[in-house]
């Protein structure tokens, strides 16, 4: 029997997760509320608010599964990428944990994590298939041939897509992160109602930094003639925004799938509880005959349910680490 703990430390949750030979069987997530203040994750706080909540996220899990420490196999959690300090709060507990149980450690790479997600629940991709992940950090098009086997083929030369959500968010005044109270707004909105250039990459890379620019400068024109235009046009702007991502994010995923010429289409990331996203798949998966997969709402966010199951894979190949080891932020792919 193999039973993995799982430690995701590498932005703003702290978690923990128990997977039981294949099965994970709890995913628990000590969200960090001290950021919303500033607009984004403050590093600082990120790490001391991780110290604060890693031991008694631990023995949440633990007591949840009733399993006691000496009972893992292994301890698995994100060596990278992410923020320095918030990784070392996660590593160095582990490190410490494992040496004292004398069990190995299985370090996990973030982004491959979000696309193991969809290995917690059924029905999971077969491969070879194609993963969009989408968060606050992320923007990347993946083909996935085996668990071990990853190719990138397109991801954001800036911006993440969610923070593109966010910084529109609060271009319209809206408290940090914005992304679901675009999505919330946009449901009285008119997608059509404006519309905002975009840089367009060559092959299947994103940039969205322009489109960002392009709505602060759209703003500040109408503002000049009318200083109420955001509080009047709220819902159609928050709506032409969230179309205006989704196209871009979209486009992109129907050549990657035609170039590749996989139909079976799964999508990962903070974003992928977006409405209008949700919407479009189901209209592409109708037109170019994909199969979707989108994991349970819990394991799209950052959580440990995806390190526990990257961890029993990776703990059936024998891949584990070593103590000495130093988290990555930047760890390549
Ligand atoms: O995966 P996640 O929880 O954390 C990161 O790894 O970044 O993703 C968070 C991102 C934030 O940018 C947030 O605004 C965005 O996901 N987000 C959404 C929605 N829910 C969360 N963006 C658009 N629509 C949503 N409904
Ligand atoms: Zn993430």
């Amino acid at each position: 029997m193999a039973i993995i703990l799982g430690i995701e430390s590498s932005c703003d949750e702290t978690s923990a997760s128990i997977c039981v030979d294949g099965q994970v069987i709890n995913n628990k997530i000590a969200s960090q509320f001290i950021h919303s203040g500033y607009g984004g994750v403050v590093p600082e706080l990120a790490s001391r608010e991780h110290h604060k909540n890693i031991v008694p996220v631990v023995h949440e899990v633990l007591n949840d599964a009733e399993i006691k420490a000496k009972d893992l196999s292994a301890i698995a959690y994100t060596r990278g990428p992410g923020l320095l300090g918030a990784l070392l709060v996660g590593s160095s507990f582990v490190k410490a944990m494992a040496a004292s149980l004398n069990i190995p450690i299985i370090p996990v790479h973030h982004m491959k994590a979000h696309i193991l997600a969809h290995f917690i629940d059924d029905p999971k991709p077969p491969f070879p298939f194609i993963c969009l992940t989408v968060s606050g950090g992320h923007t990347q098009i993946v083909k996935v041939d085996s668990p071990m086997d990853y190719t990138i083929l397109g991801q954001t030369l800036d911006d993440a897509v969610g923070e593109a959500f966010d910084k529109a968010a609060k271009l319209l005044g809206l408290p940090y992160p914005g992304g679901h109270i675009i999505d919330k707004l946009s449901v009285e909105g008119n997608p059509d109602a404006f519309q905002f250039s975009n840089t367009e990459m060559l092959h299947l890379n994103y940039s969205f930094s322009g489109i960002k620019t392009s709505i602060l400068y759209f703003l500040r024109k109408e503002i000049k003639k009318n200083e109420f235009f955001i509080k009047e046009n709220l819902n159609d702007l928050a709506a032409s925004i969230q179309k205006s991502l989704i196209d871009m994010l979209m486009n992109k995923l129907v050549k990657a799938a035609k170039a590749q010429r996989i139909n079976h289409i799964a999508i990962a990331g903070g974003v992928a509880a977006n409405s209008e996203l949700r919407k479009k798949l189901g209209v592409l998966a109708e037109e170019n005959q994909w199969v979707t997969y989108i994991p349970d709402f819990q394991y799209c966010t950052d959580n440990a349910g995806m390190i526990s199951i990257s961890g029993h894979i990776l703990y059936e190949k024998k891949q584990f680490g070593r103590l000495g080891e130093t988290p990555l932020p930047r760890m390549p792919f």
